[in-house]
């Protein structure tokens, strides 16, 4: 295929095309049936299992999904990526988040400079710092101890680190480094955020993680503003340089806010916002939490998937094989959407994360060419953890709309709970549920069964399930740091292998610039209307009646400039 030319325009994409009305005619019940399919699609890795042979596909699928692959240059492509190729062309970057994970002395170069000795200064300095805040050693202006951090930051700079510190939480080890200590996270611009993260919150004990990669991101700064004012009306201006410390690529911008530059802490240009968790937009707030050694785990288990992504053959390689597996569930079948449903409280903001990761990575309109895309990229991800969901949207997973499903889930509980006498652990209550659904899913429910059961005629139709609903299943051993950094590299590279089959730029985001500037246009009307008086100018009709019912109905909130902060 030539560099421009459109992977629909192949001949293995046209096979595929046509190996759809095959695939159509086929129930899961059947492909089920046939035991030696089924081995063919389980393979294991580092502990892992996954079961992917209730998905809508036969050994001939996934034949042809690899000539697509071939077409697609997949395996040069994942080369160029780990090489440091500038592959994110719109922004002239190479995309290196593997690099943040590599080990100590090994080489990833990016433009001819080997990145990971950066990478490791930055891990040292984070293990250092943690250690002292962790300590004691390092107090706050009235000489206390900081138990609390408040890490302030949005999308990549918030969604990963969010669900890691949710996903360790209750995991024992994790939970008894984090004894004592309180991790918060401040995301949303919204008043009430900041409102409900000061809650309880004294600003002596208080350590506060500017995040952002571009330190220009607007909630971000007002966010970040608004506790600097917090600390200095309680402990004066000069407190702020104990109080706040800063995550960012742009260290002149963290200075000029007011953070001492000896305590920033760097990554660069080639980790894009979504994939940065690995750096230290993760690795800080949560080492600070859980002492870095608890961090370390998390980062080699990301880094033994990069190994195995780069190097093993596609049919046994996980990230591909998801990956492929998501093309053909969107592209060919017509399915847009994906529920990722982890049987595990503690992975509740898997799902949050993953929409950032996948939604911004591929959820483009043009290739990485710029042209316009004839097929539909990107899947409509959602979820919840398992039993939860079961009780919310399951319903029309099961008899309305074919939603793949991922089932995650693992095999010993961070916290095992039995009760004497019951029938089973909790555990194996919820592990029931995680190794039932995929069958529902995949078998349903024939009238011929519901005629056999005495259904009334009556209810029938509504009681049918008509099965043939793909899914796939992931067994993790246990979830500690390690696993879930497994976890957290699955799922970015298996976007990445959607995108480079796609032909798409997965690591750009133009796509979120738009409203940004419209909000600048609007900010400035709200400034020039509340504070001159001015009339509501360059807006269409819609928006101009709605700035003025808004602006009517609050002229008696903030008549004066002063500074206000929560009242809680
Ligand atoms: O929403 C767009 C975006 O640029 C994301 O890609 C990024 O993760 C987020 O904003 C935050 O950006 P920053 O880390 O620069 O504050």
């Amino acid at each position: 295929m030539a560099s421009s030319a459109l992977i629909c325009e192949t001949d293995a994409w046209k096979d595929l095309r046509a190996h759809v009305d095959d695939i159509k005619k086929t129930h899961l019940r059947e492909l089920m049936s046939d035991a030696k399919r089924c081995q063919s699609m389980m393979i294991e890795f580092d502990g892992l299992l996954l079961d992917y042979s209730r998905q809508c596909a036969t050994v001939d699928t996934f034949n042809k999904l690899n000539k697509l692959a071939e077409e697609a240059h997949l395996k040069e492509k994942i080369n160029l990526m780990f090489n440091g190729e500038r592959i994110n062309s719109t922004e002239n970057r190479s995309v290196l988040h593997v690099a943040l994970r590599a080990p100590r002395g090994s080489v990833i170069n990016s433009d001819g400079k080997n990145v990971v000795p950066d990478v490791w200064q930055v891990l040292d300095k984070i293990k250092e710092f943690s250690e002292r805040v962790r300590s004691g050693a390092w107090v706050g202006a009235t000489g206390k101890a900081l138990t609390n951090v408040i890490a302030i930051g949005i999308g990549g700079s918030f969604l990963g680190p969010l669900f890691v510190h949710t996903a360790l939480q209750t995991d024992p080890e994790a939970a008894q480094l984090a004894s004592g200590r309180k991790l918060h996270f401040l995301a949303n611009v919204d008043p009430i955020d900041v409102a409900r993260n000061l809650t309880g919150l004294n600003p002596e004990t208080t350590l506060v993680v500017v995040v952002s990669k571009t330190f220009t991101t607007a909630e971000t700064m007002l966010n970040a503003r608004t506790i600097r004012e917090w600390i200095s009306a309680a402990l004066g201006p000069q407190a702020v340089a104990k109080h706040m410390v800063a995550v960012s690529t742009n260290l002149t911008l963290v200075e000029k806010f007011g953070i001492d530059p000896n305590n920033a802490f760097a990554f660069w240009d080639w980790v894009g916002g979504r994939y940065s968790v690995c750096s230290a937009v993760g690795v800080l707030p949560l080492s600070l939490q859980y002492g870095f050694a608890v961090v370390e785990k998390f980062l080699k288990g990301a880094s033994s998937i990069d190994q195995h992504f780069h190097s093993v053959p596609f049919e046994k390689n996980l990230p591909v094989l998801l990956g492929l597996l998501s093309v053909w569930n969107v592209s060919f079948l017509g399915y847009p959407a994906r529920a990722i449903l982890p049987y595990s409280q503690a992975l509740e903001k898997l799902a949050p994360h993953i929409q950032q990761v996948s939604m911004e990575s591929n959820g483009k309109g043009v290739s990485i060419d710029g042209v316009p895309l004839p097929y539909e990229t990107g899947e409509i991800d959602f979820g919840e953890p398992g039993t939860n969901g079961q009780h919310s949207f399951y319903q029309l997973i099961h008899q309305g709309r074919v939603i793949p499903c991922d089932f995650i889930g693992v095999v010993r509980s961070q916290q095992p709970v039995y009760l004497k006498g019951e029938l089973v652990s909790n555990h194996d209550e919820l592990m029931s549920n995680f190794f039932a659904q995929p069958d529902a899913l995949a078998y349903g429910k024939t009238p011929e069964q519901l005629l056999k059961e005495n259904v009334p005629s009556n209810l029938i139709t509504h009681k049918t399930f008509s099965g043939n609903r793909p899914s796939l299943s992931l067994l993790l051993p246990s979830l500690n740091a390690y696993n879930i950094g497994q976890l957290l590299a699955i799922y970015e590279h298996r976007v990445a292998v959607e995108g480079f089959v796609w032909g798409i730029n997965s690591f750009d985001q133009w796509g979120v610039e738009l409203g940004k500037s419209l909000a600048t246009q609007v900010r400035k009307q709200l400034h020039a209307s509340r504070k001159k008086g001015e009339r509501i100018e360059g807006f269409n009709f819609s928006t101009a009646a709605l700035l003025t019912r808004y602006l009517e109905a609050s002229k008696d909130i903030l008549k004066e400039d002063c500074t206000v902060l929560p009242k809680m």
